[in-house]
């Protein structure tokens, strides 16, 4: 009985997926929308009344399959990079160059429109979709794997996957035009902020904790890569070609350029052709077709030196100033702000961009009633070029410089030899709006459910005046707060009380000093360990500190110095936050990200000796032996690899190459 049940289920799968990639993939369907609609009901009836027989693979998971209480953190098993911008074609053709001249000869490209979405790693295991995890840090992101399943692009299982048990695609997940002013469309009657773009609707919908909801989204992808030698070719351009037999959703234009061809046309013929497209790129991913020199030709820490983003340029239009808005920083700079009447930009509709500072407005004289010239460019943030002087009537109004803050109406001074005009009063509310807002933002203390709306009511309260005060918060206080719940209530002092755990280079990130951004954060306490010992460097001992430099250090060192910031540090000190790094030493073995992992080398590797490559692994916790067994997690493998990577391939172990191993070395000396 159960395995006719199985069977059932079976074929109506296997139909459903036929018709899938036929509408999907293939843009050619042989059914109906309704006939397709009858084949998914009859699953999810038979699923009904046998739960305990549902597939893996069961389409039924593509409307939903329950809500997620919060999306777990998952590394990547390699990190996903991000590409370096190359803004002409000058410099797109240097980035050809620099490649061919780490080879020594003419080398054939991979070029691919670049969408404009999310990134997404996609696991298979024995073909199955097992895992996704979106982009995060790159080193870390977030599982979303019930999202995923809602995703029709993606297969929910490869069927030829016997050459590739274990597989990991990464691709861009987006929406399409119309999809995305749907969306739109209905946040507005629903009273809800519209997004601002496509890329930020398909990030906010990929991290949604209902799955159904997500899929009545219904969110696209394409593939753009696949992890690990897992499809067979030193060709990337085949290995996409090799996806898309397996029903991978691979992006139809892209193409592949031959040694020696000229890039100018096909990018030229992309810049206007896009727009005719159903979905936002942004530019075209030039990438060195041939895998074989990706090695070679290497990474950075953030970026791989065998692929570019050549940016389409920006777009322009013109548009009326109505008015010049001015928003007050978290250190007090006060920044003009030019509202105008909204236009769409590159697909998105523009209504603010920022005019930097004053001189600016007076270099570019921009007034009141001004029409102007406003551009997106590679950045997401829309610019004001210029004026239209041609245009002006004569009402236009010429915009003063603040003489107060227009937040608090202290008197606002200019630091000498900056342009930026900074009110001075520490205690102004959008200063410290905005102080408590970074605080609390996620990469520093991480404290949820602290939105800009509660943060200005607390403020206006009277019941925070710095960070240090969110640790004195008590329920009666909260109380006092419009539109609170006992459940927010609580559930914010449980995250408040959390925070007090995070390590010191959150907290040395999260108070604010001007230039110490996280990283800074990260490496000062690796140096000095605690705020007592960071209160004792000078100024030459943090400009010493590779990639610091002088003018980091002299915010550091003045601003410790500063009484207020050292009564702040010792409040937060008595509320019990961590001033001085974990210790770390010694590294347990479990911390290792090879740890537990059993590697066995093969092959004659390009840029490394045995040993090296050995001892690398080794002290990222790896166990590194002779032979392949069915306890060998992974096989590097270098040229010429012969019966150990039959042996492995025959045990479905996890295959890597030589670029597998300069990720990590990447990862150790950034
Ligand atoms: S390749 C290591 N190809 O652009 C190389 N990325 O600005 C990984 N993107 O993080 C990226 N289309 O999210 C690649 N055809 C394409 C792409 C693409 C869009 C995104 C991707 C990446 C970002 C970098």
């Amino acid at each position: 009985m159960s395995s006719e049940i199985v069977q059932q289920m079976r074929a109506l799968i296997d139909q459903i997926e036929y018709h899938r990639k036929r509408y999907y993939l293939m843009d050619d369907p042989e059914i109906s929308d309704f006939e397709y609609d009858q084949l998914e009901k009859q699953l999810q009836q038979l699923e009904q009344k046998h739960p305990e027989q549902v597939q893996p693979d069961s389409p039924s998971f593509r409307v939903g399959s329950g809500i997620a209480e919060n999306h777990p953190t998952v590394a990547h098993a390699q990190p996903m990079l991000s590409l370096e911008n190359a803004y002409s074609l000058a410099e797109a053709q240097h980035f050809l160059k620099k490649a061919e001249e780490a080879v020594g000869f003419p080398l054939a490209y991979c070029v691919e429109l670049k969408i404009d979405g999310l990134s997404l790693s996609v696991v298979y295991e024995y073909g199955v979709m097992v895992r996704a995890v979106t982009r995060g840090d790159g080193q870390v992101g977030e599982e979303v794997t019930r999202n995923a399943k809602t995703i029709r692009d993606l297969p929910l299982k490869v069927a030829d996957w016997s050459a590739i048990p274990h597989m990991e695609v990464r691709g861009e997940v987006y929406f399409d035009r119309q999809t995305f002013l749907k969306i739109n469309q209905q946040r507005l009657e629903l009273g809800l902020p519209e997004f601002a773009n496509p890329r930020n609707s398909a990030s906010g919908s990929m991290r949604l904790l209902d799955s159904a909801e997500v899929a009545k989204r219904g969110l696209r992808m394409f593939v753009y890569q696949v992890i690990g030698p897992a499809v067979g070719s030193d060709s990337h351009y085949a290995n996409l070609q090799a996806l898309k037999q397996l029903g991978f959703p691979i992006n139809p234009h892209t193409q592949l350029l031959e040694p020696g061809q000229d890039l100018e046309p096909l990018l030229n013929q992309w810049e206007t052709f896009r727009h005719q497209l159903d979905y936002e790129t942004d530019g075209a991913v030039i990438k060195v077709d041939a895998l074989a020199y990706h090695a070679e030709i290497g990474w950075t820490s953030k970026f791989p030196k065998w692929a570019i983003a050549f940016k389409f340029p920006a777009e322009q239009a013109t548009t009326q100033i109505l008015n010049i808005s001015i928003q007050v920083g978290r250190t007090g700079v006060l920044t003009p702000v030019a509202e105008f009447e909204s236009v769409q930009l590159a697909g998105t509709t523009v209504s603010r961009a920022t005019l930097h500072n004053f001189e600016e407005i007076q270099k570019k004289d921009i007034r009141i009633g001004d029409w102007v010239f406003v551009e997106k460019g590679g950045e997401i943030i829309p610019k004001v070029i210029k004026v239209l002087t041609q245009k002006r009537s004569g009402a236009e109004q010429p915009f003063e410089i603040p003489k107060t803050c227009p937040r608090c109406g202290s008197a606002v001074e200019r630091e000498e030899g900056l342009v930026a005009i900074r009110c001075v009063n520490l205690a102004c509310p959008a200063q410290v709006e905005r102080k408590i807002r970074h605080f609390a933002s996620r990469n520093a203390m991480d404290i949820q459910g602290l939105g800009q709306e509660w943060v200005q009511q607390m403020v206006s309260k009277g019941l925070v005046r710095d960070v240090a005060s969110l640790y004195q918060l008590n329920k009666d206080q909260l109380w006092q707060l419009d539109r609170v719940g006992e459940r927010w209530i609580a559930n914010l002092l449980g995250e408040i009380e959390k925070s007090k755990q995070q390590p010191f280079a959150r907290v040395l990130f999260g108070v604010g000093i001007p230039m110490i951004g996280e990283k800074v954060a990260d490496q000062l306490v690796e140096v000095f360990g605690s705020y007592d010992r960071l209160c004792q460097a000078t100024v030459a001992e943090v400009a010493a500190i590779h990639g610091l430099g002088e003018k980091v250090a002299e915010s550091l060192v003045h601003h410790l110095a500063m009484p207020e910031t050292k009564a702040l540090f010792e409040a937060l000190r008595t509320a019990g936050l961590q001033l001085e790094a974990e210790q770390r030493e010694p590294v347990s073995a479990e911390d290792l990200p090879l740890t537990g992992k059993t590697i066995v080398i093969t092959g004659t590797l390009s840029q490394w000796s045995r040993t090296d490559a050995a001892k690398l692994l080794k002290s990222l916790g790896a166990n590194v032996t002779d032979s392949v067994s069915k306890n060998t997690h992974i096989l590097l493998a270098g040229e010429k690899a012969g019966s150990k990577l039959a042996k492995a391939q025959s045990l479905g172990i996890e295959i890597v190459g030589e670029d597998w191993l300069a990720l990590w070395q990447n990862r150790k000396n950034p």
